[in-house]
Order: structure tokens, then sequence, then C-alpha cells
């Protein structure tokens, strides 16, 4: 076989067994809208205007407001999405994985306590993040951040799709309908705990805005935290 066929046959390998990193490739600059009439485009569909609610925000909670593909249909096939978080003294954005999107979260006005889990390697990765600190958390991997200071904490994050998806440990495993018993055991815990943790959950990244309901003591919540941290490796695929 002559040289520049092989390389032909090693790239086209190569290439079937890499997954994709980001969004499919797309084949035009950019996608509008079934329907959408072109010559009626303008700047407005490239300008995304859903974060001057995270300025309302209300200060006593965690809001995530969130700009993907779903908020900002012009990021269709565009690799990128952003979400601004704003997380008052206290408050929690529960352990959860992005599943298509690494995480670059900058925190805009800190301190900001953030949490990594290795599965693999059995640990959990922490770290006090400052104003103008940035901070990684890889596709798929359970992270959480935590406001442990008693002033309000602001981040943003740029995730590298235009749909990570957000599943939520607490509320995958004690909202979805699981069956009690399978959470008794998988959680080595009486009827009574797995009723608490499943009343007292509030929605864990609530998008803005906020809803309406009051959010849940911060205990329940740390005690959630502990036992997903703990144990929740073990709980999706
Ligand atoms: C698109 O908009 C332009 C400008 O209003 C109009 O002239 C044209 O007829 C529209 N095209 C269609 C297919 O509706």
């Amino acid at each position: 076989m002559a040289w520049p066929s092989l390389a032909l046959v090693v790239l086209l390998a190569v290439s079937i067994f890499v997954t994709d990193a980001s969004d499919p490739d797309i084949l035009t600059d950019f996608i509008v809208p079934p329907g959408t009439n072109t010559s009626l485009l303008n700047g407005a569909f490239f300008t995304y205007t859903g974060f001057i609610s995270s300025n309302a925000a209300d200060p006593a909670k965690f809001t995530a407001t969130k700009a993907t593909v779903v908020e900002f249909p012009a990021l269709l096939g565009q690799s990128v999405s952003y979400a601004a978080l704003v997380f008052g003294a206290g408050t929690l954005n529960p352990p959860h994985i992005h599943p298509r999107a690494s995480e670059l979260l900058y925190v805009v006005q800190g301190p900001l306590m953030v949490g990594l889990v290795d599965e693999v390697a059995g640990k959990v990765y922490t770290q006090t993040l400052q104003t103008g600190d940035m901070f990684v958390f890889p596709k798929g991997m359970v992270h959480f951040q935590y406001n442990a200071g008693t002033e309000l904490a602001r981040a943003f994050s740029t995730f590298g799709g235009a749909s990570p998806g957000t599943v939520s440990l607490p509320g995958a495993i004690f909202e979805s309908g699981i069956d009690d018993n399978v959470l008794q055991k998988s959680f080595h815990v009486d009827q009574a705990t797995v009723e608490t943790l499943k009343h007292d959950l509030a929605p864990a990244v609530p998008v803005a805005p906020p809803p309406s309901t009051a959010a849940p003591g911060l205990s329940t919540r740390s005690a959630a935290l502990a036992v997903l941290v703990g144990f929740g490796a073990a709980f999706w695929l």
C-alpha cells in the first residue's frame, strides 16, 4: 500500500474512534430557526439579554441564569454557552454534572468554595476561589459550589458546548421517583431519612426567574451534600 493511502487509512481509523468533544460541526456559519426570514435577521438574534434578571436575583438564594441553546437559540452548533451564578451568603449549588461539556467558572465576586469529585481516585478536590480566580470542571465530573461566607458571591461559567446539560444528583436521586426501598438500600438509611431528604430538597439548580417556593434550610442541603459526596459517585452512569 502506498504511503499516502496508508496515512489516509490511519487518519480515517483515528477519526472513527475519536469522540466529539463538543457540538457536532455545522455546515453553515450559524443556524436560524426554521421559517426565519433571514433578510429580517438583525443583531438581536445574536444578543442575549437574559442576564439582566440575574442582577435582580434574590440575594438570599442561589440563582443560575443560563444562556444555553434553549434560552439563546443563536448558540445552536456554536459549541459554547454561558451561565451567570449568584450565591447568597451560605447558599449552595449542590453536586451535579454536565454530561456534554466542560465548565470554566470565573469568580467575579469571591470568595467561593468549589469542589470536584474524582470518583476514580476516590477523592474530592476543593478550593476556595478568590475574586478573579478561575476553576475548570471537566466534562461529566461531579462538582459543586458553596458560598460559605457571609457576603454575596458571583461567578460566570463558560461551557464548551451549546447544550451542556445539568444532572443534579439530589434531584436525580431523590426527586425522580426512584423507589424508596432502592434509596434505603443504596444509602443504608431508614425510610424516615429517605422522606426527609425527598421532601426537604428544593429544585437543585433553579433557573431564573427563581422559583417562588422558599429555599430549604442549609442544614438539610449540607446533609444531602455530605451523603451525596460520600456515596453519590456510584449512582450515576
Ligand atoms: C422576507 O422579508 C422581506 C423584507 O420584509 C420581504 O420583502 C420578503 O418577502 C420576505 N420573504 C418571505 C419569504 O417572507
